[in-house]
């Protein structure tokens, strides 16, 4: 453990925009009241504690309990960490003069093996001190000198009054070696959380406000936008269910993004049922995220479908059951951005091999699309990145959102009416597929996708269970 040693925060979109972070190394986290501050000091401090780094933590907090059960649900288990001798939490009463607590900080230290310390917050310790000179003192001959003590990492909280993203302490933006300042805003009538990296030593900073959020077992998680660079398309070759879908996209591959369109005034429910044929040939499964109805009913009509077809009642239940997953969300419940965060923790947690996003024209309704592009963007190369299929099943409400939504996907199936056949209304398609020439699928075509993509469910449900 030299000097120089790479250290880590443990807060992954964090680590990617700061790293490397080179120790002894002085981070401030500042934020108005309730933005976080403390959340993310202590996430940093109880995941090094993890991975058996000494964390102490100095606080003028009144209740331990009360800190400690927050942190609780929020999957910090300080008490365990405290029990295993890793993490020390320090309450300093209010009030105490810097000398005080700094004495009692260095007995602390002296103890040994501390490698890293969150003062929490620098602007409470150092209240007793009057006059500015007084404060930078007290800041240059010992808070900074922290990480330098321990070798390690030391994070100075810095307490914002509302309304203030202006840092007045002592020149602590020109010594700290990352400056992140965390702040809460209303976006379209929701909280919505970023943290801003003002300053990061030795890296270039590219994009300086990146959303996060806190909630609860997850704790605090950074959202950074991937790199297109790092993205890359070439994953396992998916294999179409059908003849007709073959004919006009060849095979798709995982983190590719397709659109099906189909026309406002209908829906064009079988769609669903080469997505699951799909899902069986190739051994993926399926999260849909449905922005239009509860889980139930859409379970209920594909299953209602599938009988319908012939398939009998174990095997739809076994396939449903098997590959098949709705999640209902209100789009209108989240600002933009939380939305994306709320789906990409929910896609995190079911691990899916294809997402369904159902009634996209629902959420970009809401919102300009020109707002919705770079969230929408943004998500489909984090689900790339992954190695998650995309399908996104919207009805053509505007031709900008079309338009634009077919620009971020590979392949596209957009449905018509076609009319030839007198008074009832059959379906055909335009198909198309990046680098190759759009061909048209016929009525009689898509008819013939639905029997074979039941063919490949019944095929797959007759086989004995394992
Ligand atoms: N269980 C939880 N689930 C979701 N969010 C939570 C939970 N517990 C706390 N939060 C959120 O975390 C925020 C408080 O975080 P924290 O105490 O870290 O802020 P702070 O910046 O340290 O505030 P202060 O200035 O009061 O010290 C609250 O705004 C709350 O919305
Ligand atoms: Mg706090």
């Amino acid at each position: 453990m030299g000097l120089g040693e790479d250290f880590s925060l443990k807060v992954e979109g964090l680590d990617r925009v700061l790293s490397p972070i080179r120790v002894p190394y002085l981070m401030v986290v500042a934020g108005n009241p309730g933005s976080g501050k403390t959340t993310l000091a202590l996430t940093v401090c109880y995941r090094n504690c993890l991975e058996g780094r000494k964390c102490l933590y100095v606080s003028f907090y009144e209740d331990r309990e009360k800190l400690f059960s927050y942190m609780a649900k929020l999957g910090l288990d300080l008490a365990k960490a405290e029990f295993g001798g890793y993490f020390k939490y320090l309450r300093l009463p209010a009030g105490s003069s810097v000398d005080t607590a700094v004495n009692t900080i260095s007995t602390e230290l002296s103890e040994g093996g501390y490698r890293v310390v969150v003062v929490d917050s620098i602007n409470v310790l150092l209240e007793t001190v009057k006059e500015d000179a007084g404060k930078r003192a007290w800041l240059l001959n010992f808070f900074y000198n922290l990480p330098t003590i321990t070798n390690g990492l030391g994070i100075l909280v810095a307490e914002l009054p509302y309304g203030s993203e202006r840092l007045e302490i002592g020149g602590i933006e020109f010594v700290a070696d990352a400056v992140l300042l965390l702040k809460h805003r209303i976006e379209d009538g929701f909280l919505s959380r970023v943290v801003e990296v003002r300053k990061a030593r030795g890296v270039p900073l590219n994009q300086v406000e990146l959303p996060f959020s806190i909630t609860e077992s997850r704790g605090f998680e950074v959202w950074v936008p991937p790199v297109i660079e790092y993205v890359s398309e070439e994953r396992g070759e998916v294999r179409l269910p059908c003849e007709p879908l073959r004919r006009a996209w060849g095979h798709l591959h995982r983190g590719m993004v397709v659109n099906m369109v189909y026309p406002a005034d209908s829906d064009y429910r079988d769609a669903v049922l080469p997505i699951l044929a799909l899902a069986i040939e190739n051994d993926m499964r399926i999260l849909m995220i449905s922005y239009k109805y509860p889980p139930q009913p859409i379970i209920e009509s594909l299953k209602y479908r599938l009988r319908t077809l012939g398939v009998d009642e174990d095997a739809v239940e076994g396939v449903v059951s098997k590959y098949f997953k709705v999640v209902s969300l209100n789009p209108f419940g989240f600002s933009v951005s939380q939305l994306v965060i709320r789906e990409n923790t929910i896609i995190d947690s079911e691990n899916p091999d294809i997402v369904v996003f159902h009634g996209v024209e629902i959420p970009r309704a809401g919102v300009p699309i020109a707002r919705h592009i770079k969230e929408l963007y943004n998500q489909m190369n984090y689900l790339k990145q992954r190695g998650v299929l995309v399908i996104r099943i919207a009805a053509y409400t505007n031709r900008e959102s079309y338009s634009l939504e077919s620009r971020i996907g590979e392949a596209l199936l957009r449905f018509y009416y076609d009319v030839s056949s007198g008074s009832s209304v059959r379906y055909k398609a335009f198909a198309y597929r990046r680098n190759s020439l759009p061909t048209i699928i016929s009525s009689d075509e898509l008819a013939k996708c639905v029997e074979e993509s039941i063919e490949v469910i019944k095929k797959y449900t007759k086989k004995p269970s394992l």
